[in-house]
This record gives C-alpha cells, structure tokens and sequence, in this order.
C-alpha cells in the first residue's frame, strides 16, 4: 500500500485510468518508440484528506526545454490574471512599503507583469525553461530552477522575506508539497500570505470533470485537504475564494499562524465539503462509477458518427484530453485531428493516442460535422466565438458535466 505524500498514512485507491502517457507529450512520429507511459492512479487519504496521485512522472519529463504550455493563448485567462494581480495589490499589498511578491510557477509572466507595469518588486521562479525565456523577454525578472527550501533560502538572502507568495495552477503539480509549504513559510514575512489557486475537487466531482487527473496534477485539492496539509507548516487557511477558470477553481489565502483573522467562509467551506462527503470514501467510489458512464456514452456516441462516416475533429489539444481520449480509448478513426492555436503543437500528434494536431485554420477552412470540445473550461469563449460553424450545421460535442450533442 502506498504513502500519503503530504502525512505519511497509508492511501486508498479507488481507481485506475490505465497507461497513460505525458499529457502534454505532443510528439512526432520519430518519437512514438521512446514514449514514456505510467499508472494514472488517483488516491485518496483517509487521514488528511488529500485527493493525490499514486504515481507520477519525474518532473524533468514533464516540465522542460519545450513545454507545450504558454499560459497567455487565451483572453481569458489574460483578463483573469489582471484580476489576480489587481486584488492582490488593492488587497495585501496595499498600504505596504515597497512590497517584493513572488511567484512559484510564472510561467510567461501573464500574472508578474502587471506587478513589473506597476512597479513592484517581484521574482518569478519558473523551471521550464522556453517559458522563462519568453519572461525575459518581456522583463520579468525570473529564475528557472524548481521551489524547495533551499531555493527559499536563495531568494532571502537576494531579496529579503515576501509580503505575497503567488500560484496558480502550480501548488497541485508539486509532489513534494510539505517541501513547499515549509519553503514558503521561510520565505513570508510575519505577516506575509500565500495566494494560491487550482482546479477544485467540489467541482471536478460535481461535474465528473475526471480530465482534471493528470500527470501533472499530482493532487486536487479541497479547503479540508489544503487547510490540513499547510497545517502541519505553521500556514493557517484564511480564506477561500471560487474561480470559474479551469472549469471551477478556488484560490486559497493561507498566513502564518495567529498571524490574520480567519474569513467564515473557510469554516462554511469546510462544512460543504463535510456535507458533501469529500472527506469520505464513498464520493469517490461514486465518482468512478460516473466516470465509466461518461466514458460509455461519448464512445457511443463516436462510434455511431463514425458508422455514419460524419467529419468529428477536436477543438482544443489541451492536456485534459489526454486523460479523456486515452481513458476512453480514442483514435484518428474517431477525430481526424485536433484543432489548437498553440504553434508548438502544430504537425505534432497527441500523446498516446496519435491523433494530429493542426492549426486552428484547418477547422475554418472546412467546417466538420461535429467538434468534440476538449477545451470546455474556455466553452463560453469559444461558443462565442464559433458563431459561423454551428451556421454552417455543425454541432458541439460536450461530455463535462454530461455527454451531450448540441448546436
Ligand atoms: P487549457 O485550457 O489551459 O487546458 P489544459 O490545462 O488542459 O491544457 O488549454 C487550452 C488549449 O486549447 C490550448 O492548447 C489552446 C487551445 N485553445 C484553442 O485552440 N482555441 C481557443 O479558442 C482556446 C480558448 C484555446
Ligand atoms: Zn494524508
């Protein structure tokens, strides 16, 4: 039996997905052979409560020279993340003097930029290295090496203690998180925070979003699971606060202990979580059986397009659709290619399951019968935007919170 990674008591394992490959593994034929597979594996502790992977990647085949992931492609995530930083700066770091602001995991510098426009001290510490460039670039100062408590003590004895450490999409990717908290804890100021923000486990359950289990997400966390593991860190969860990115996120606010007054809607949060089951095993035992409908349903509904001989592509290679289309055993006989507007991706195939990825061009160019919606946590922004492929007769397929063919 395995151990949890952030208390040490042993976990339970409620599932497998199979084999499954780097989520953000766009390869090219040449590179099939060497591809690199694991056990995609969620567990849950009984003990702490952390929803958590089995097993993971080494973190160098995940995040690297050639990370496919630049956070700025889409809008809205750019307005997002000028919200972030706008709160954060009317917020904790008003009234401050000369206030430094870290961020773990700052990717391009979608979010530090605006700290950089206005300013303010900042250091973005990013490990892939094509990101941080692009950074740079843009005059963001940033470090490419991974968060520990020896990188903390680094960056102290360089810039002195943080009024703010930031994350997004971050936290959930360290397996080492007691190494981080205890990192972030040496690096706050007595009345520093820690701002940080993930997919939530209330949504992914409510919404069977099970494409939120990746490689790279090596937990999804709950305020139960977050408020325990900071805990045992001298960090005390001060608020929680509900995002609608990546489908249903929630940022958490956590600050030395004693050190802030603790928001009500931490205890109310805890208590919906309570009310719900997510301390429990029988949520989850649940959460597989839908799991296996979902997949049931969207395969019946490929196969039969596929017996019509209708034109299905993908909308959005994003890393969730790894799990999906893998999990669900898809191929180029299902979805002729996937459609994305990253150009690292483009004439590369997805991982494990080979299917091309092209340039969103290609979809404009000959509208398909039916576009199966990877990227559904931007679905509004995309809907709005694809006015001209529902005239055309085409049809979305959506398969989060339900299988469901619509126009
Ligand atoms: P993202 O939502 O970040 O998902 P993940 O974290 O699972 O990778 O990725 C969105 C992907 O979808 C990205 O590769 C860009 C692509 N995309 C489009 O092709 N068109 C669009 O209109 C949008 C919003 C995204
Ligand atoms: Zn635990």
């Amino acid at each position: 039996m395995s151990a949890c990674r952030v208390c040490g008591s042993p976990i339970y394992a409620f599932m497998t997905f199979g084999r499954m490959p780097i989520a953000n593994g766009f390869l090219t034929p040449k590179e099939i052979p060497q591809e690199h597979f694991f056990e995609l594996a969620p567990a849950f502790c009984d003990a702490c409560h952390m929803f958590q992977l089995i097993e993971q990647p080494a973190p160098e085949k995940m995040f690297h020279g050639s990370y496919a992931f630049y956070s700025s492609t889409s809008n809205y995530m750019q307005r997002h993340f000028a919200e972030f930083a706008g709160d954060v700066m009317a917020g904790v770091l008003a009234g401050r003097k000369d206030p430094f602001v870290v961020e773990l995991g700052s990717n391009d510098g979608i979010m530090l930029r605006h700290f950089k426009n206005a300013g303010i001290r900042h250091l973005g510490i990013e490990p892939s290295q094509n990101v941080a460039d692009v950074a740079r670039t843009r005059g963001i100062n940033t470090i490419s090496e991974f968060f520990a408590k020896d990188l903390a003590s680094k960056v102290l004895a360089l810039h002195g203690h943080a009024d703010a450490v930031l994350a997004a999409n971050v936290m959930c990717h360290i397996p080492d998180l007691p190494a981080v908290a205890e990192g972030v804890r040496a690096l706050l100021k007595p009345d520093g925070v820690l701002i940080f923000e993930d997919p939530y486990l209330g949504d992914m359950l409510e919404k069977t979003s099970y494409d939120q289990i990746y490689d790279e997400h090596v937990f999804v966390f709950s305020a139960t699971s977050v408020a325990n593991a900071f805990a045992r860190h001298g960090l005390e969860l001060i608020d929680v606060i509900p995002q609608k990115t990546h489908g249903g996120s929630m940022r958490y606010v956590l600050a030395p202990m004693g050190s802030h007054r603790a928001s009500p809607k931490v205890e109310i949060r805890l208590r919906w979580e309570r009310f719900w089951g997510l301390d429990a095993p029988t949520a989850y035992q649940r959460f597989k059986q839908r799991c296996e409908i979902s997949r049931e349903r969207l395969m019946d509904v490929l196969t039969d397009l596929r017996k019509r001989k209708k034109r299905v592509v993908g909308y959005g290679a994003t890393s969730k659709s790894t799990t999906v289309m893998n999990y669900c055993g898809m191929d180029s006989s299902h979805i002729e290619f996937i459609s994305d507007t990253t150009p690292i991706k483009h004439g590369k195939l997805t991982p494990g399951t080979h299917i091309p990825v092209r340039p969103y061009e290609e979809f404009v160019k000959e509208y398909p019968h039916y576009a199966v919606l990877f990227a559904w946590n931007h679905g509004a922004e995309i809907r709005a935007k694809e006015a001209a492929f529902i005239a055309s007769g085409g049809k979305w397929i959506h398969f989060v919170p339900e299988v469901k063919v619509a126009a």
